[in-house]
């Protein structure tokens, strides 16, 4: 790959991540690094750029994370966004102070002298801020180009030492002009081209695996999910038949998500696909089973078996070597991991598999966000349904029985399931909600009526979220429309069903999952 390395030094905010996202969407490849790394380590990266994120402290705190002022004598351009705004004003000379007037959310930036940075932008924006602390003067060399009611100094530059900064948050949506202000400091300040491309981004990931694996054997296990999809396809073109892949087939996922890997993943890839028919052994060994924590253990272990079972069968007729993992950047991140050693995912996949089947692991998307990961499973051909499906818990449909998990009530279910993805999708609203469970409540009858008949059928919950990363989520507020048509299908199409109801807690207290 040829494009350059933008560094995002990180002073613990939850904003890292999305600024490193907002580099590369400017086409430049990013990376994040801890704000504990040494100015020579920095240096040794050969970084074409830094960008300081935002922090939860404040410059004056006890134990706040300070910038080394070598930093700014390297030579490399630096960006630095709130925090690192004052952390880089403090660094090289200025005058940071707590105003007593602190800024929160949509804040209102006037631009008093443009100068290359905001060249671009109107006078005056809206723009996303969250500090207590305020830069009152630049440093000395430094032009001050805007300010707010709060913040003296709101932005500041100096071209010839390719230095800049912003007190407001330009990578996040709220913030107007946002993209386009670290895209002027990017190309136009720090003189970055624009060479990271999805399409570079998959050809550089197939070349590796290539490299990695030469003649040996590969396997990998999909789950119907985009990660592992993208990652077998990868491999696929890198290595072709030198590939094997896997598909425990619990009976536990949606309407046509079986098919999707069965045939249609087949057939945009052309990988050899080995599917484990395990429907009966997982219902056998559910039957009965109502306590969710027993349910998802029952899932996890027979899983591990059947998974164990097929790689054993798959090594012993050709020695295989590695085992592809759909490990994402935010996990290698989050894990505290740049660089070594390899993080599995809790996925319950491959975590639990003995040792005597050490398999080397290959994790072609381990510097990939997810959205990056969707663009090159497009790049590759593979199913939309399977590139834009909503997350999907491990142990499927039967975290979404309340009660026993039985072939009927699966059945029911999924009728139902279908019904309501059909309905967000032709409103097109998928992208608007994080997920939408659709929940059976198994044991609970009640009174309809039908017809000139009494029914006494079971309820099921929609349970439509919005959420950025699962954690927190809020209660989705589809159209009453929307709500409408689907209560009024599920109820007419699936005779079990007689009453729809919307689950509106937001999480927490209430996590997404039922169960
Ligand atoms: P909760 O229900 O805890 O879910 O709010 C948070 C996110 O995790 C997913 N989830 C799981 N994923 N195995 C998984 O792979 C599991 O056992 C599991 N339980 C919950 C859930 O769908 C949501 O995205």
């Amino acid at each position: 790959m040829d494009s350059e390395l933008v560094l995002v030094i990180d002073f613990g905010a939850q904003y890292a991540q999305l600024i490193a996202r907002r580099v590369r969407e400017a086409c430049v490849y990013s990376e994040i690094i801890p704000h504990t790394a040494s100015v020579a380590d920095i240096v040794a990266r050969k970084p074409a750029a830094i960008v300081l994120s935002g922090g939860p402290q404040s410059v004056y705190a006890d134990g706040a994370p300070q910038v080394d002022p070598a930093l700014f004598d390297a030579g490399i351009p630096v960006f630095g966004i709130c925090y690192g705004f004052q952390a880089m004003a403090r660094a090289l000379g200025g005058d940071v102070a707590r105003t007593g007037l602190s800024e929160f959310g949509r804040t209102v930036i006037t631009v008093d002298e443009p100068g290359r940075l905001l060249a671009d932008v109107p006078a005056c924006f809206n723009a996303w801020m969250s500090h207590g602390d305020s830069v009152h003067a630049a440093p000395a060399g430094f032009t001050a180009l805007a300010a707010t009611q709060g913040a003296p100094v709101a932005a500041f530059e100096n071209t010839e030492r390719r230095l800049a900064g912003v007190q407001w948050h330009p990578e996040v949506l709220h913030s107007e002009y946002g993209q386009r202000v670290l895209s002027t400091f990017l190309h136009e300040i720090a003189g970055i081209g624009s060479a990271w491309k999805t399409a570079a981004i998959a050809e550089e990931a197939i070349a590796r695996v290539r490299e990695q694996v030469g003649d040996k054997r590969v396997l990998c296990g999909l789950s119907g999910g985009v990660d592992s999809a993208v990652a077998a396809a990868i491999v696929q073109r890198a290595i072709g038949d030198q590939l094997t892949c896997v598909f425990v087939d619990h009976g536990l996922l949606r309407k046509g998500e079986a098919e999707a890997v069965e045939r249609d993943f087949v057939a945009a890839t052309g990988a050899k696909l080995v599917v484990a028919d395990a429907k009966d052994q997982f219902l056998r060994h559910l039957a009965g089973v109502t306590d969710p924590e027993t349910k998802r253990k029952i899932i996890g272990r027979e899983f591990i078996r059947v998974f164990e079972e097929q790689a054993r069968a798959l090594d012993s007729e050709a020695d295989i070597e590695f085992l592809v993992q759909g490990t994402l950047y935010p996990d290698v991140v989050e894990s505290g991991g740049g660089e070594g050693a390899a993080t599995i995912k809790s996925h319950h996949n491959v975590g639990g598999l003995p040792d005597d089947l050490a398999f080397t692991l290959i994790e072609p998307l381990r510097t990939l966000f997810k959205d990056e990961v969707r663009q090159v499973g497009l790049e590759l051909g593979l199913p939309e349904a399977m590139i834009w499906r909503h997350p999907f818990p491990g142990p499927g449909l039967a975290i979404r029985i309340i009660g026993e998990v039985t072939r009927e009530r699966l059945a029911i279910l999924r009728e139902a399931d279908a019904i309501a993805r059909e309905e967000l999708t032709k409103a097109g609203l998928d992208r608007d909600i994080w997920q939408f469970p659709v929940v059976l409540l198994g044991n609970v009858r009640s009174v309809g009526v039908q017809g000139d008949s009494r029914t006494y059928g079971h309820p099921v919950v929609l349970r439509p979220v919005t959420s950025e990363d699962a954690m927190t989520a809020d209660w989705g507020r589809l159209p009453y429309d929307v709500l409408e048509r689907i209560s009024t299908r599920i109820t007419n199409e699936v005779r079990e069903i007689n009453r729809v109801v919307v689950d509106i807690t937001s999480k927490p207290p209430g996590t997404i999952e039922w169960e």
